[in-house]
């Protein structure tokens, strides 16, 4: 059957994949998860990504192992975006996290989130990457638009999407829930203007 990829009710009913692909950016190489991160990721997942991302708590090497083996791998077989191992390229080691998440085919929108291990924070890793996996979902896979969201509150998030070029929209008020708490969201977006 041929599908209309203008046509967002014929789409609507088809699983859009992305393809599987490793990215590479001047300091990282982004690639799949592998079971040998599972240790290097929960281990990263300190106070400060609990404080802002909802994850299983506490978070153990046993909620690594399932999302570095199966969990990361389903993001993009079951079509709702794609998630990567931010590594350091010379030892193949877990620095940060970044996926593409909640895509939707039908409007051409998806939308990035990261965190990093605390010591590989404050380098510029993560910005450095939300800009690459941007920029390929908008050359490469044809989106029209990718979404940031980020807590009020959370400054160095805020940052991220500044220095990864993104633009502000405002603030989406009670547009989050965690912890048993509303919070405010502030919107950025990237383009394909943007990268003219
Ligand atoms: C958000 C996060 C990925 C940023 O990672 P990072 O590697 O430190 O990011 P960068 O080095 O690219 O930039 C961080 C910027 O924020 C600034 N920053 C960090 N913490 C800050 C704070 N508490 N207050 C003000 N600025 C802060 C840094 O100075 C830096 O800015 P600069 O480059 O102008 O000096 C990391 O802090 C993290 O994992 N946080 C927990 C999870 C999270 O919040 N994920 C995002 C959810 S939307």
């Amino acid at each position: 059957m041929r599908i209309d990829a203008d046509d967002p009710f014929a789409l609507a009913h088809v699983v859009c994949v992305m393809p599987l692909v490793v990215l590479r950016t001047r300091r990282t190489v982004l690639r799949p998860f592998r079971v040998t991160d599972a240790a290097d990721v929960a281990e990263g997942v300190d106070d400060e990504v609990l404080r802002w991302i909802p994850l299983p708590e506490p978070y153990d090497e046993s909620a690594a192992l399932t999302w570095c083996a199966e969990q990361s791998h389903h993001v993009r077989l079951s079509g709702e975006g794609q998630s990567w191992a931010i590594c350091d390229p010379e030892t193949d080691r877990f620095l940060a996290t970044i996926g593409l998440t909640r895509t939707r085919w039908e409007h051409r929108v998806t939308e990035v989130g990261y965190w990093a291990a605390p010591h590989a924070r404050g380098r510029g890793f993560v910005a450095e990457a939300v800009r690459m996996v941007a920029e390929w979902a908008l050359r490469e896979v044809d989106f029209a638009r990718v979404e940031l969201r980020a807590a009020v509150g959370n400054t160095a998030s805020q940052r991220v999407a500044e220095k990864a070029g993104f633009t502000r929209e405002g603030v989406l008020r009670n547009a989050d829930r965690h912890r048993g708490r509303q919070h405010d969201l502030v919107s950025w977006s990237l383009v394909p203007a943007d990268l003219d």
